[in-house]
């Protein structure tokens, strides 16, 4: 519009107060069509010729297709976050997939063979101990080797209750436990080498909490077990309760000793997993399965060489599975 003093009715306002006399309008087609107009305007009549004009609307054209560029950037953007999300998801789906395919094998390989050591363990369990009562002055070397029988039958059922808790896992017995408690019964239950200072700082204003004392028991002493092993030179092990909020409560289970290297923070919760001569790598599977049927979570934080945490988080009213 050459001269907007020429026009009547509402553009007479926007003249006198913007002082605007000419105007222009761009047109912005993208690829989609219009998705937008440029308005200018000039405080002088007659501002905008034919080749100003045609500047405009080469201007527009790049305006155009610079926001059309942007959006496309944005939908990639978004649809490539979407993407990775989906992966995530099935990737973690398919963990769990094989984590059940695996817990399903190996429940009932374990669930067989356990229920079959049960009974020639009995026996020679039974052996031992008839040796025991008619020797009745064993020789100092045949008493060493009754005891190491003993020992390592004790050692053989432990595995295998291990074993048949783990494959066959009973539901929790809710009761209203004093998780301090079960704390310092699993603490009780353990040997605690000399080298390894033990530290509680157990909150006393913890409230009660709906829960299986003797499955918390095995969650806290199979942590605590851990954390002695992981200090064979002696350390420090702090065990403490605390009140994360009305609903949650938390014991952290925290080491000196050897760390867990980052690659092998996402396998210690799997069954078989260990690293110990020893070991069976069931304590973590067993603890984690256990926290999980009372709703709770495990996690865990770890630096090589600096020592271990695992908190133990659960809720004070037992949420079901
Ligand atoms: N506090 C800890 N410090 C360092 N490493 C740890 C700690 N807790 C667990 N780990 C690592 O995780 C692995 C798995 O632990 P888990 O308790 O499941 O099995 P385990 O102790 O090896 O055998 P067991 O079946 O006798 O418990 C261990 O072998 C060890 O490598
Ligand atoms: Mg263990």
């Amino acid at each position: 519009m050459g001269d907007l003093t020429e026009y009547p009715g509402a553009l007479k306002a926007y003249v006198e107060k913007e002082r605007v006399r000419s105007a222009a309008s761009v047109p912005l087609v993208g690829r989609t069509g219009v998705i937008g107009v440029m308005n200018l305007g000039a405080a002088s009549s007659h501002y905008f010729d034919a080749a100003g004009l045609e500047l405009l609307m080469a201007l527009g054209q790049q305006i155009a297709t610079g926001v059309d560029k942007a959006r496309l950037y944005a939908e990639t953007r978004a649809r490539a976050t979407e993407l990775e999300a989906a992966y995530r998801e099935l990737q973690e789906a398919q963990e769990r997939l094989v984590r059940q395919e695996k817990l399903a094998v190996l429940g009932q390989l374990a669930g067989g063979v356990g229920h079959e050591l049960r009974n020639p363990l009995g026996a020679i369990k039974n052996a031992a101990y008839f040796l025991n009562m008619v020797l009745e002055k064993p020789e100092p070397e045949v008493k060493e080797t009754l005891e190491i029988l003993e020992k390592e039958v004790a050692t053989s059922e432990r595995i295998i209750s291990s074993l048949l808790g783990f494959a066959r896992p009973k539901p929790p017995i809710r009761r209203k436990v004093d998780i301090n408690e079960v704390v310092q019964e699993a603490l009780s239950r353990t040997t605690v080498p000399e080298k390894v200072e033990v530290v509680r700082q157990l909150d006393a204003t913890l409230p009660a909490v709906l829960a299986d004392p003797d499955q918390l028991a095995q969650v806290f002493g199979n942590v605590i077990l851990n954390g002695i092993q992981a200090m064979p030179q002696g350390g420090r092990l702090i065990v403490q309760s605390e009140v994360l909020n009305p609903e949650w409560v938390a014991v952290s289970i925290v080491d000196t000793g050897v760390g867990i290297p980052e690659e092998n923070l996402g396998k210690i919760f799997e069954p078989l997993f260990t690293t110990k001569s020893r070991g069976i790598g069931l304590g973590l599977a067993v603890t984690r399965t256990l926290v999980e049927g009372h709703g709770g979570v495990i996690e865990v934080e770890s630096k090589a060489a600096k020592g271990s945490t695992f908190v133990v988080k659960l809720p004070v009213g037992g949420k079901a599975e």
